[in-house]
């Protein structure tokens, strides 16, 4: 075990031991890897210093599974996956030229080419993202990276995703994940301070972050973005009931690409999010978007995007909250997150009839 200083920590490290608050709290459990968001939450509840794991340690600890968490234990079998492995490996580096393009294009480098930042995400999507599920891939990156850049890279790629699943045109798809990639460039003029502020944003610091989108088309106008990118930077965060910001513009008045941005944005927020609790389990973010989604986001878009989820979680043992574990059967179109399951003991359980149930993790 090494004793670090809370700000020396860096995203990626692991903790040896659990991390409680100075009231007793539990803030994350032994053997956590740490994201820098949660470094900045250590930060913000005053902790000094942190046993950490030495790396050559984090693979044999993480993988031999100490914890009985089960949704931890999913996450492991794909984290020690070999093509998690590769993935990661060509994720990072990806996201270090992503960095380095997003900085040529704020300080107007006449360098900047549209084609590299492409180009990384096509070969991210084209050499990794066929056995695993994409989103346990990109879920479990997040966990090590949650920076801007990575949110832009999840982005791009769910948006293709999207893009493929609505039969886009190559030349429609490539202009949709660079909107994925740019939608939010303007991030990087807002102090880091309150984008990863753990707590809740005060009304003036949410008033900056707001202005992310109008930011964003600032640095990209002096290259002449096509208008579909444009659209997507400015109006991503509009919703189709009129509750979005910075013009609170209805359905018709939002661009395709920002509808479809808006879905693959909040859902990696969401997933995000998640990392904070005892693990990522992708029914209970699906059951928020059939809870609130279809007022905001476009169905056109969202149900689509919810069922091919849904599809890649097909067969997959789960827990339900009263600890039944079974298989996935037969997936309830009325309510995507409710799936007929089989047990253990054979039985089938209707979650769509049981609302007493919901599905706790994937195991
Ligand atoms: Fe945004
Ligand atoms: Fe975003």
């Amino acid at each position: 075990m090494i004793k670090l200083n809370t700000k020396d920590l860096k995203a990626g490290m692991v903790t040896a031991t659990p991390i409680y608050s100075k009231t007793g709290q539990l803030l994350f459990p032994a053997h956590t890897a740490l994201t820098s968001q949660q470094i900045a939450y250590l930060e913000f509840y005053a902790i000094p210093s942190v046993l950490i794991l030495p790396e050559d340690d984090v693979t044999k600890e993480i993988l031999d599974g100490t914890s009985s968490d089960d949704m931890i234990s999913y996450s492991q079998k794909i984290k020690k996956s070999r093509e998690f492995h590769a993935f990661k490996v060509d994720y990072t580096k990806k996201t270090k030229i992503i960095k380095d393009s997003f900085n040529s294009l704020i300080t107007s480098d006449k360098d900047y080419n549209p084609g590299i930042l492409l180009s990384q995400i096509s070969s991210l999507y084209d050499h990794h993202l066929t056995s695993l599920s994409v989103f346990d891939m990109l879920h479990n990156m997040r966990q090590i990276d949650d920076t801007t850049y990575a949110h832009c890279i999840n982005v791009a790629i769910i948006s293709r995703m999207m893009g493929k699943w609505l039969d886009f045109t190559d030349e429609e798809l490539d202009a949709l994940t660079l909107a994925g990639i740019l939608h939010d460039i303007g991030k990087c003029m807002i102090n880091q301070e309150i984008l990863s502020k753990p707590s809740k944003l005060t009304e003036a610091e949410f008033g900056v972050v707001k202005k992310h989108p109008a930011m964003g088309v600032e640095i990209v106008d002096p290259y002449h973005p096509d208008d579909r990118i444009r659209s997507a930077i400015l109006l991503h965060h509009e919703r189709c009931d009129g509750s979005g910001y910075p013009y609170g513009k209805k359905r018709d008045e939002i661009s395709e690409f920002a509808r479809i941005i808006a879905i693959a944005d909040v859902y990696d927020a969401m997933t995000a999010s998640r990392c904070y609790r005892k693990g990522f389990c992708p029914f209970e973010v699906i059951a928020t978007f059939e809870r609130e989604g279809y007022e905001k986001y476009d169905a056109k878009y969202l149900l689509p995007f919810l069922t091919h989820i849904i599809n890649t979680y097909m067969s997959n043992s789960v827990l339900l909250n009263d600890g039944t574990t079974g298989k996935i059967i037969f997936i309830n179109k009325e309510t995507l997150s409710r799936p007929i399951i089989q047990t253990a003991s054979g039985e089938y359980v209707n979650l769509f009839k049981r609302p007493d149930l919901y599905i706790q993790a994937i195991i």
